[in-house]
């Protein structure tokens, strides 16, 4: 039909299709890397702030750079009255994700840069989207309760901030802390769905609300994102270790899947996974309660060795399998869960429009433009010819 060499590939499974400097998934080994660092150091070491500079600008700051990385993103947290009052429009049952994806588009009504962006104003407009993600989830949630949000606290370093904007009490420092960790591990992942979808509206040369925007809507898949929220709902609906072997037959002999499990890039367990489960028992511990902790540890063994039995081979844990048990011990409502995973990924996404738009990292043509193989009818001379619609049947 016509001179497209491509071989159909439905999913892009194991084909590259960009350079990009800025992170790096083996799924065989189990690594990941920002900007060359190990995940498990970055997670160890770094805070959210430290590997959010270490995205966008390639390399580590000296302590002066990251104080005033900081002061700027403090600077941009608060988000427009305007906003807020369009907030107050919604119903409170509104998806979270839905309303995040909404406030994210109308911020770039905001941005007195936009619409022609510099590459130094990118990385400006790039710092006010990690700042004021956080603070969009946070005021949501108060909103959607009838509270009034709770302005940013500049004292407090994001995670930190994100909780006392979201419960109005200064938050638990462990608890600060560990969501600083679980902002760091989620912050980047190469060309998942959502930034690939970033990639793709910034390919259009489109400015960074609407790539971060169309990012939202790909995470809240429960296939992507979404599927944290998803792990949550399980665990609640086993309920009990006792219940775990049950649910776990019930839902593999109804060829249905266990959510958390799988990977489109590991073929062994999440890195992320080891750093997550120790912190999910940690916090279980911390709060009396290590239920869904132990549920989770559990199902992962009895579902794992289910699937091997079944198919012969192994299925990896993910992310979002541990931090379900890990956000819902800290008290995030479930439903924020993957708003949470967005004020963390924002912070890829962004990097990947800036690499996308001014890096020249990508060997590729400016514009994304993939080919598809039509398997519809043809309605041309040669086949069938058009009918009006007076005398169609
Ligand atoms: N539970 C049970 N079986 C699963 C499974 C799971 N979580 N994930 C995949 N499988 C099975 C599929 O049913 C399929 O079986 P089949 O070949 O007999 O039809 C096989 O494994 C391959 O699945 P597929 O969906 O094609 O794998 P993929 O690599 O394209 O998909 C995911 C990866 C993440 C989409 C998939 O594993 C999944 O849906 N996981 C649950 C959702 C989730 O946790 N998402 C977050 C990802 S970070």
């Amino acid at each position: 039909m016509d001179d497209c060499k491509i071989i159909l590939n439905t999913g892009l499974r194991g084909v590259k299709i960009a350079q990009t400097r800025i992170s790096d998934v083996d799924g065989n080994a189990g690594w990941l890397i920002y900007r060359g660092y190990l995940i498990q150091e970055l997670a160890s070491r770094a805070t959210f702030e430290e590997v959010a500079y270490l995205l966008l600008f390639e390399r580590l700051p000296s302590k002066s750079e990251l104080e005033n990385f900081t002061a700027e993103l403090v600077r941009e947290r608060e988000i427009p009255p305007e906003l807020i009052a369009a907030l107050q429009t919604r119903p409170a049952s509104a998806m979270a994700m839905d309303v995040l994806q909404a406030a994210i588009s109308m911020l770039a009504n905001h941005d007195p840069e936009l619409p022609h962006v510099s590459q130094d104003g990118s990385v400006r407009t790039a710092i006010r989207l990690i700042a004021k993600t956080a603070t969009l989830v946070a005021a949501w949630h108060r909103i959607r309760r009838g509270l009034d949000p709770v302005s940013p606290n500049p004292l407090l370093y994001h995670a930190a901030n994100f909780l006392y904007m979201l419960n109005n009490e200064a938050p638990d420092s462990e608890i600060a802390h560990f969501l600083d960790v679980c902002l760091v591990l989620h912050a980047e992942h190469s060309f998942n769905a959502s930034t690939f979808a970033a990639r793709e509206v910034a390919s259009t040369k489109a400015h960074m609300y609407a790539a971060v925007s169309a990012a939202i809507g790909s995470l809240s898949g429960e296939l992507h994102g979404g599927a944290n929220a998803r792990v949550m709902d399980m665990l609640l609906k086993i309920g009990t270790t006792e219940a775990v072997e049950s649910y776990v037959q019930t839902e593999f002999a109804a060829g249905r899947k266990i959510m958390g499990l799988g990977h489109a890039v590991y073929n062994v367990d999440d890195p992320r996974a080891f750093i997550l489960a120790p912190m999910s028992k940690a916090m279980g511990e911390k709060i009396g309660d290590t239920r869904w902790y132990d549920i989770s540890r559990l199902l992962e063994n009895r579902a794992k060795a289910a699937f091997n039995q079944q198919k012969g081979m192994d299925i990896v844990v993910n992310v979002d399998f541990y931090s379900a048990s890990l956000y819902y011990a800290m008290g995030i409502p479930i439903d924020l869960f993957t708003p949470v995973f967005a004020v963390s990924r924002v912070a890829g996404w962004v990097a990947h429009v800036i690499e996308e738009q001014y890096a020249g990292a990508s060997a590729k043509p400016v514009l994304y433009r993939p080919e598809s193989e039509y398997v519809g009818d043809y309605c041309g001379p040669e086949t069938c010819s058009f009918t009006p619609i007076e005398t169609r049947s």
